[in-house]
C-alpha cells in the first residue's frame, strides 16, 4: 500500500501528539500526584434527617480541639446552610477547617475565593477538604454552578481574624516561664 509522502506526516505528527498527552497524564498521575476528587463518602438525601453530618442538629461548626474544626454545610437552593450556626464561618489565623458539605437538591458548587478549595456539590456526595487559614481577612465562598434563579445570590463570607487575645496572653504566660 502506497502512503503519500504527506500523509505519512501527518500520521506521524498525530501519534507523536496523542503519545505526548498520553504521557503528560502519567506524569501528572505518576511525579506530581494529580487525582480526580473522589467523594468522601455517600449520603441518602432522601434521609438527611438521619444523617450523622448533615441532619439539622449536626449542621454547623464543630471544635475538635487543637484549632481544628469540622463545618457540616447542607447546600440547597440558594443557600449554604449551617443550621444557624452564628459561629459557623468566624474562624482565627492557624485554625484548620474541615468541610464537610452535600446538597439536599440540585448540583451546587463550593469555592473559597483566595483558596485553593473548590467543590462539585452533588446531591448524594459527602465532598470533603481541609483548609488551614494563614491569612486573615473576609473569603467569599460562592456557589459556582448555576443551580436555578437565585444562584447568584448564593454565596457566604468567612471571616477570618486575628487570634484573640486570649491565646496571646496565653502565649505570653508560656513565655515567661
Ligand atoms: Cu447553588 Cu449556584
Amino acid at each position: 500500500m502506497h502512503i503519500h509522502e504527506y500523509e505519512r506526516y501527518w500520521i506521524i505528527a498525530v501519534v507523536a501528539t496523542l503519545g505526548a498527552f498520553l504521557a503528560s497524564l502519567m506524569a501528572g498521575a505518576a511525579i506530581f500526584g494529580v487525582r480526580l476528587p473522589t467523594p468522601e463518602g455517600f449520603v441518602n438525601p432522601q434521609r438527611l434527617d438521619e444523617s450523622a453530618l448533615f441532619a439539622p442538629d449536626a449542621l454547623g461548626k464543630h471544635d475538635r480541639g487543637d484549632d481544628h474544626y469540622d463545618l457540616h454545610i447542607l447546600a440547597r437552593q440558594f443557600v449554604f446552610d449551617v443550621g444557624g450556626d452564628l459561629s459557623a464561618w468566624d474562624y482565627e489565623v492557624g485554625d484548620t477547617v474541615t468541610f464537610y458539605i452535600t446538597s439536599e437538591d440540585v448540583i451546587h458548587g463550593f469555592i473559597i475565593e483566595k483558596m485553593n478549595t473548590n467543590f462539585e456539590i452533588l446531591p448524594g456526595h459527602i465532598a470533603s477538604a481541609s483548609v488551614t487559614f494563614k491569612e486573615p481577612g473576609r473569603y467569599r465562598v460562592v456557589c459556582h454552578q448555576y443551580c436555578g434563579t437565585g444562584h447568584q445570590a448564593m454565596y457566604s463570607w468567612l471571616n477570618v481574624s486575628e487570634p484573640s487575645d486570649d491565646a496571646e496572653d496565653v502565649a505570653a504566660v508560656e513565655g515567661d516561664e
